[in-house]
């Protein structure tokens, strides 16, 4: 038969939501927890913070089954915290690339505290999962430490609002960290925080996309578990048994290389199919059966061959740049991965050269770029590719407008405020000279193209930066089509792909400011 435990999350952004509402889903009890105010208060009210489809269903049916309750980080009492705490709060890039690990210390630390607060005083050293008084310490906050401080900044006790302390005293807790950090960091901050109070830190690296986020949660292609202390990794793996992927069981280090280990092998593959791409413009070959023609040998693989604008999201670009900065931290030249960033900082701006090339000065040209976010069905604009070149398109006189079903809001805090921005794609398209595919949502696939042809002045320009639109349709209606890497199709214009001047970057030009 299952187990239901007690889990508290911490973190409720992508990863630590999806997780709450999935463990609930499991059958756990389940307490999210966040330093933000506004955001629990959502949550409370069984509303998801951001777009990501399927996660409303999980949160409003865990909240509703009472098996998932929020609370702010400052309310959570030391019989609160449960069987396994649950770590998803972020690690940002600091400005060198190094990931900022500040909250996840603060995470650690604000379990140490709990932990601490609830042991009877002079309790020795425990094992994790043995159990303790929960009178002992119990109601004390002498021991409210600075991260506590900053978890609680702005919060108000609510009673009633969390689980009750256990009946039959604390269990320590086991730490695990799905956060992506840099390979080392769980030795030392297990040692630092949990350690002395006989907490094991197991991390488990998250491998979900956003966009489907929840299907990934549910569907792992493998669960991994990494710890000093291998019962207790293996009472994490045991969490996701029922989802049926292989369990890797390994060190600390190990999995946590785990992690950077797939991004940055993925960013490797998409910024080869890039470079592929680019080549194929050159030689006048087609990257989309190329990669079709690669990928079918197993030992290469369909998949993150899609040429484009290359990556961006929360997690590529963070991720390639912490581990290069790990690398630099190590004295180690890692020119592959240093190559994977160029690229990719590169291939974003391939619209505003080919822009230059069919208008010579963009001044006064009214430019459609469609797709805000990063990728379709998501409202994250995070290393989005458009927000690199919206900017630089307004910088040379360009009349922007831009289009997303659901990044509109996110993409207005960052963007200069010239660009007029809407959910859209034929208002944004209205008298529009050229258009930039940015992101493949589909709406904007599916388009009434005719009726964008009808709305669009000459010469009808599409830059599709994501290979997703038919070349020949597109032709047909009457527009310039050009994809990444479909140099077929520059020949088949009478075009000479060989000597196209916007194909050949520009030297020495500083691109990609916004890397990491
Ligand atoms: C990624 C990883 O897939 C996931 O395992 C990890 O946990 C977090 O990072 P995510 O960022 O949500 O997930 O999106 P993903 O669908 O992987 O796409 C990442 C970026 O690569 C997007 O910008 C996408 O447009 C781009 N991409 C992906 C390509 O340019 N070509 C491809 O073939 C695939």
């Amino acid at each position: 038969g299952e187990i239901f435990v007690r889990i508290t999350v911490l973190g409720l952004g992508y990863v630590g939501a999806v997780a709450a509402a999935a463990l609930a889903r499991d059958g756990h009890q389940v307490l999210g927890v966040d330093v933000d105010p506004a955001k629990v208060e959502r949550y409370r009210r069984a509303e998801v913070p951001f777009y990501e489809p399927g996660l409303d269903e999980l949160v409003r049916e865990g909240v509703a089954a009472g098996r998932l309750r929020f609370a702010l980080a400052g309310e959570v009492e030391p019989g609160q915290l449960g069987d396994f705490v649950f770590v998803a709060v972020g690690t940002p890039s600091r400005a060198t690339g190094a990931a900022d690990l500040s909250q996840v210390e603060a995470a650690l630390a604000w379990v140490a505290e709990r932990v601490r607060r609830g042991r009877p005083a002079g309790a020795g050293v425990l094992r994790a999962g043995e159990a303790v008084d929960p009178q002992g310490g119990a109601g004390s906050s002498d021991g409210v430490g600075a991260a506590d401080r900053v978890a609680m900044a702005g919060t108000e006790a609510t009673a009633g609002t969390v689980w009750p302390a256990a009946a039959g005293g604390l269990r320590a807790p086991i730490v695990v960290v799905k956060s992506t950090v840099p390979p080392g960091t769980g030795r030392r901050l297990a040692r630092r925080y949990l350690a002395p109070l006989g907490l094991a830190y197991v991390a488990n690296p998250e491998f979900l996309r956003e966009g489907s986020a929840v299907h990934d949660w549910f569907h792992p292609d493998r669960v991994v578990v990494g710890s000093e202390e291998r019962a207790a990794a293996e009472r994490v793996a045991a969490l996701f048994a029922g989802y049926g992927a292989p369990v890797l069981v390994t060190d600390t280090t190990t999995a946590e290389m785990v992690k950077y280990g797939a991004n940055a092998f993925l960013a490797t593959k998409i910024s080869f199919i890039n470079e592929l791409a680019n080549m194929c413009d050159r030689v006048g070959a087609d990257v989309e059966e190329v990669a079709r023609g690669i990928g079918l040998d197993p030992r290469i693989g369909s998949q993150f061959l899609r040429a484009g604008l290359g990556y961006g999201g929360s997690c590529f670009p963070k991720d390639v740049a912490a581990l290069d900065h790990l690398a630099r931290v190590y004295d180690y030249p890692f020119e592959l991965l240093r190559a994977v960033i160029a690229v990719n900082a590169r291939q974003r701006l391939l619209p505003l050269y080919a822009l230059r090339e069919v208008f010579g000065s963009l001044a006064g040209v009214p430019v459609a770029v469609l797709g805000l976010a990063f990728k379709p069905n998501t409202d994250d604009v995070r290393e989005a590719p458009a927000l690199d070149l919206i900017p630089l398109l307004v910088e040379e006189g360009a009349e922007v407008r831009a289009a997303d079903p659901q990044a509109v809001e996110r993409a207005r805090a960052v963007l200069p405020g010239e660009v007029r921005l809407t959910p859209s794609a034929l208002e944004a398209l209205d008298g529009a000279r050229a258009v930039v595919l940015a992101t493949e949502w589909d709406a904007f696939v599916r388009l009434d193209w005719e009726e964008a042809a009808r709305r669009m002045d000459e010469p009808r320009f599409v830059f599709d930066g994501r290979n997703a639109l038919d070349p020949a349709r597109m032709a047909a209606l009457g527009f310039r089509y050009r994809g990444v890497g479909r140099g077929r199709q520059r020949l088949a214009e009478g075009r000479d792909a060989v000597v196209s001047s916007a194909l050949d970057l520009p030297r020495g030009e500083v691109v990609g400011a916004r890397s990491g």
